[in-house]
């Protein structure tokens, strides 16, 4: 794993936060570790296709489910809802280098927000680009509960 890339990613997430003006959210939590990822979508239409304009994200997770995060949002931007679900964890945290195998799950974290956050904006293939928003696109925060709580060793990251 590049190290200097990770540091990188930690020291200055990209798109770290909850989109108040979101058309789908996604969240995934790993019954291995604890941690949870949330992740926002935007969405614009270009040249008569439905494509990602805004991706943001939120995580109580280790560095590099943080990290993956990161990228995955940066790379989002501009895909069709159909390349975004080809995107696997792999190809998000292709930066990094090739994950160590106890580190595979959190870059499958983000592919999971990712894919959770697509079926609930567009749950079918022909859903028209103005699918309805969710009433309530909580803050991770509040889903988290018990989990909440900062874990020895794990990085806490400080919502606005
Ligand atoms: Fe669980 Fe990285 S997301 S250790």
């Amino acid at each position: 794993m590049n190290e200097q890339e990770l540091n990188n990613a930690i020291s200055n997430p990209r798109n770290l936060g909850e989109m108040t003006d979101a058309d789908a959210v996604g969240t995934v939590g790993s019954p291995e570790c604890g941690d949870m990822v949330r992740m926002w979508l935007k969405f614009t239409e270009k040249d008569g296709q439905k494509v990602i304009d805004r991706a943001s994200f939120q995580s109580f997770g280790c560095q590099t489910a943080i990290a993956v995060a990161s990228m995955a949002t940066e790379m989002l931007k501009g895909r069709t809802v159909a390349e975004a679900r080809l995107l696997s964890a792999a190809e998000m945290s292709t930066p990094l280098g090739p994950l160590p195998p106890m580190k595979i799950h959190c870059g499958q974290m983000v592919e999971g927000a990712l894919k959770a956050a697509l079926e609930a904006g567009a749950p079918a293939a022909a859903a028209p680009a103005t699918t309805a928003i969710p009433a309530r696109l909580g803050h991770l925060a509040e889903s988290l509960g018990e989990a909440a709580a900062p874990k020895p060793g794990k990085l806490k990251v400080v919502f606005e």
